[in-house]
């Protein structure tokens, strides 16, 4: 992956792979890394889609050259600004000076605000197209997705979209670019775990975006992160449709938050009672030690969300409620809803997690009981741990 590598023909990915942050958006694990893509089109005229981070911008700029000679390079075409791919744009318009930076309206003010890069601009609206010679770029304005200058831009002779972070997912990319080449399943969690991170709270202008695209003929879907979808762009393309219209799977996500173990025998006991009721894919997470990221992954694919949390100075426990503001900031909606918690002086955990229920954001179920246990958990409590799990398994198997 130190050289180009062609996607057909004349387009070429020009992209790197990133092993060295740990936290992508200084935020969200990277432990197997992650791609940043960007692609050239050889023609008459020359055209690089979007670039990298800025510390990667050597070994990018080395892979244009190569590819280029003494060409120049006529179009950058900028398909979103997030400077994990908008970072080498300063460097490569020292390299290339005649370079027209190709973007929408409310890509000039970014390009300025970042970069100082005032000059040089070509302004396109949606629906513009750029002739290149054999190849044709037209531009589809998708805004909020996940940003607001987002576009994409597509390329009639090979059918490709070069679709910016949409169709995208988190890992780089292990000695192959092509996702029909590589673990898919991998792959697939990984995009899971990106979507649900970066894309999710945006899903309604996905949707949107999904019906637009629709239309068009697409063989290829070239995204900035993850694998380039050749051979199989349905697949990626039926993902986020499915995750940004809150289609889910059978099984349960359970999150807790415990101190001394409490609350977590409430969590246990909810899910001993889920496997009895017949439900496979059960998830059990203690939320101060596992990764937001993880925990959204795994929601965005199940249909059951059961929460629970001790009581920690009258509210939530904090990790638990970094979870909740995760699901608020999300608008969590289409889920089957089950709630818990634990005190011993006077309850505030769970009023917390009623009132998220409540939230005229969150559109869920909530499955009844409603547990809330004082000192550790006795009889009655198991008891009703019986209850939400039969509850919920009823609800989640439909
Ligand atoms: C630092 C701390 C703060 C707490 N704050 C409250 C509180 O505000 N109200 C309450 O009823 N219980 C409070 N508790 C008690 C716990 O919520 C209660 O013992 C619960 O059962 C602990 O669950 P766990 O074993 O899952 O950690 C607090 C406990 C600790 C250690
Ligand atoms: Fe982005
Ligand atoms: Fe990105």
């Amino acid at each position: 992956m130190n050289k180009a590598i062609p996607v057909t023909e004349k387009i070429y990915w020009v992209g790197v792979n990133d092993r060295e942050t740990d936290l992508f958006e200084s935020i969200w694990p990277l432990p197997h890394g992650v791609a940043y893509n960007a692609y050239l089109i050889l023609d008459q005229k020359v055209a690089l889609i979007d670039t990298v981070k800025i510390t990667y911008q050597d070994s990018f700029l080395d892979k244009i050259k190569e590819l280029l000679g003494d060409k120049e390079l006529d179009y950058l075409i900028v398909n979103h600004m997030e400077p994990d791919h908008s970072g080498a744009i300063k460097a490569l318009r020292a390299v290339y000076p005649r370079l027209e930076i190709v973007g929408n309206k409310k890509t000039v003010d970014f390009l300025n605000g970042f970069y100082g890069i005032k000059d040089g601009i070509k302004v396109v609206k949606d629906g513009d197209q750029i002739e290149l010679g054999q190849h044709k770029l037209s531009f589809y304005l998708t805004p909020m997705v996940h940003w607001p200058e987002t576009m994409m831009t597509y390329e009639e002779k090979n059918k490709v979209l070069f679709s910016g972070d949409a169709f995208g997912g988190y890992a780089a990319l292990n000695g192959s670019i092509f996702a029909d080449q590589l673990d898919l399943a991998f792959y697939e969690e990984e995009s899971r775990r990106y979507f649900s991170t970066i894309v999710a709270k945006y899903s309604p202008m996905v949707q949107k975006a999904l019906s637009r695209l629709a239309g068009l003929d697409t063989k290829i879907i070239a995204s900035t992160h993850g694998p380039v979808w050749k051979n199989n762009p349905e697949h990626i393309i039926n993902r986020y449709d499915r995750w940004s219209s809150n289609q889910t799977e059978e099984g349960v996500v359970i999150v807790y938050g415990s101190m001394y173990g409490n609350t977590k025998v409430i969590a246990e006991a909810i899910a001993e009672n889920l496997v009895k009721e017949g439900i496979a894919k059960i998830c059990l997470y203690d939320a101060a030690r596992t990764d937001l990221s993880y925990m959204l992954r795994d929601i965005w694919q199940y249909r059951g969300l059961i929460v629970g949390s001790c009581t920690y100075n009258t509210e939530l426990f904090p990790p638990v409620a970094a979870l909740i503001s995760a699901l608020l900031n999300r608008r969590i909606e289409q889920r089957v809803l089950g709630i818990f918690g634990s005190y011993s002086w006077s309850s505030g955990a769970v009023k917390a997690l009623q009132s998220f229920y409540d939230n005229q954001n969150v559109k869920c179920e909530l499955i009844t009981p409603v547990i809330d246990a004082k000192y550790a958990p006795n009889g009655d409590v198991i008891t009703q741990c019986e209850q939400l799990a039969r509850n919920m398994a009823a609800v989640v198997k439909k």
